[in-house]
């Protein structure tokens, strides 16, 4: 969908509120991002492609370019309002990166990016997926990495256990206060201030981009993750890092 910036946007600010919201929400998602870059750096000898899967404005593009001179970083996402913002980012660094406006739900994603990816991440997006589309998003992201490439997210992973989940659950409203920086937007507050700047009817744009929710608000648990990829054809399973119900978790191609 096309969406223009008005000409004299402060877009720095705005993906400045962008961080700040998702700060709100997602604890030590800085440390996230620097330990998804220390685990490819360990693992991969050559970084030459990385794709980042629901990039929104390019957060984690960011240190990934930073950390891999030498590579080309793809991020793909719908929401073109999100885009327009890294697409202003990454100015500095046009010949090393490539945005994709696509709808990971619909089969042809993965045309559109090519194939022989060293690493593919993703943080806070895969859990907006039913069980039955990242089943067959991890089949996919098998298919587009090469041998030996790793897959990376991190994002929220639940449990199956009533009780732990209520413990992380009470951890995370703690991690929460601790991470908090003051004045940032809530998510609402957020998609109304930008909607407001963008002219449109945010509400009405997202129902759109959307649709219903199938996704796993809190996220599936680890052992559900582990055996889909195991499917999917990955090895070395596991869990890198976690924070009660958040975790950075995956695997490495055949
Ligand atoms: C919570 S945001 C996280 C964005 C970014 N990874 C970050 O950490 O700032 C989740 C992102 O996933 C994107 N997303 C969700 N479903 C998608 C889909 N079906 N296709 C493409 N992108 C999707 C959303 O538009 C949103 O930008």
């Amino acid at each position: 969908m096309d969406v223009t910036l008005p000409n004299n946007i402060d877009w720095q600010t705005w993906i400045r509120r962008w961080d700040k919201m998702q700060d709100l929400y997602i604890p030590a998602r800085k440390e996230r991002f620097e330990i998804i870059a220390r685990l490819i750096t360990d693992t991969q000898r050559k970084v030459l492609r990385v794709l980042d899967i629901g990039c929104g404005t390019g957060s984690l593009m960011m240190p990934i370019l930073k950390t891999f001179p030498n590579a080309g970083v793809w991020g793909i996402e719908f929401d073109s309002t999100l885009l327009a913002l890294a697409e202003k980012r990454f100015v500095k660094f046009s010949k090393r990166t490539l945005l994709v406006e696509a709808d990971l739900r619909k089969s042809g994603w993965t045309g559109l990016v090519g194939s022989r990816f060293d690493a593919i991440v993703s943080a806070t997006a895969l859990h907006w997926f039913s069980p039955e589309q990242l089943s067959r998003l991890y089949k996919q992201f098998a298919r587009i990495l090469r041998p030996g490439g790793i897959f990376l997210n991190a994002d929220h992973a639940g449990s199956a256990c009533k009780q732990i989940q209520k413990d992380w659950e009470n951890q995370r409203r703690f991690l929460s206060r601790k991470y908090e920086k003051g004045n940032a937007d809530d998510w609402d507050g957020f998609w109304r201030a930008y909607g407001r700047e963008l002219k449109i009817n945010v509400k009405d744009f997202r129902k759109k981009l959307t649709g219903a929710w199938v996704g796993t608000e809190l996220g599936l648990p680890l052992q559900w993750h582990f055996e889909k990829l195991k499917e999917a054809g990955f090895m070395k399973i596991d869990c890198f890092w976690r924070m009660a119900y958040d975790a950075i978790y995956g695997g490495i191609k055949k």
